[in-house]
C-alpha cells in the first residue's frame, strides 16, 4: 500500500515564482531518489501539496516542509493509504490555479460564497480531486508545466 498525504499552508509573500520554481525542480530530484511523487497546486495566496510514497520517507520529508518559512499555516488535511499511486509519473510537479478557476471550481461543486482559504483549508477534498483530474488529463511529462 502507498501512502498518501496532503496538507494546505499559505504562500509566504516574499516567495517569487523565480523561487518556487527552484524549490520545484530540487524537489523533483530530492523526491525521485526517495521515491516520493505527489503535486503541489498553488493559487496566488494557498499552497496544496499531495506527498505519496514510503510512509516514513514521506513523513520525514512533510516535517522538513513544515520547518520551511517560505510558507506558513502547514497544516496536514488529509492522510491515508491507497493501492495505487494518484501521481505516479511525477516526483513533483506544480501548477497555478488562478483566481478564475477557482471560481469555476467553486461554481461545479456549490459553493460560490465560500472563501477560497476554506476551501483549501476545510474542503481540501474539492482542491485533490481537481489535482487528481489535472493530472489525468494532462500529459504525463511532468517537465512541460513550470
Ligand atoms: C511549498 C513547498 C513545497 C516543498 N516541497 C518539497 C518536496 O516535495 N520535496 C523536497 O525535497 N523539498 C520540498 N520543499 C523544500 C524543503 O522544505 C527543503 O527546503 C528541501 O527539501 C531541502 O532540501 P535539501 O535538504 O536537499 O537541501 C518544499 C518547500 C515548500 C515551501
Amino acid at each position: 500500500m502507498i501512502y498518501y498525504l496532503c496538507y494546505s499552508s499559505t504562500r509566504s509573500e516574499e516567495l517569487s515564482d523565480d523561487e518556487l520554481f527552484e524549490i520545484l525542480k530540487k524537489s523533483q530530484t530530492n523526491n525521485a531518489d526517495k521515491k516520493i511523487s505527489g503535486m503541489l497546486l498553488c493559487s496566488d495566496e494557498y499552497f496544496l501539496q499531495v506527498l505519496e510514497g514510503d510512509e516514513e520517507q514521506v513523513k520525514a520529508l512533510y516535517n522538513k516542509i513544515s520547518s520551511d518559512e517560505r510558507h506558513r499555516h502547514v497544516k496536514m488535511v488529509m492522510e491515508g493509504h491507497v493501492e495505487d499511486r494518484n501521481f505516479s509519473a511525477w516526483s513533483m510537479t506544480g501548477t497555478n490555479i488562478t483566481e478564475e478557476e477557482f471560481e469555476m471550481l467553486k461554481e461545479e461543486h456549490g459553493i460560490e460564497d465560500m472563501p477560497s482559504k476554506d476551501v483549501f483549508y476545510q474542503n481540501s477534498h474539492i482542491v485533490f480531486e481537481y489535482m487528481k483530474n489535472f493530472y489525468l488529463n494532462e500529459s504525463l511529462d511532468m517537465n512541460s508545466f513550470w
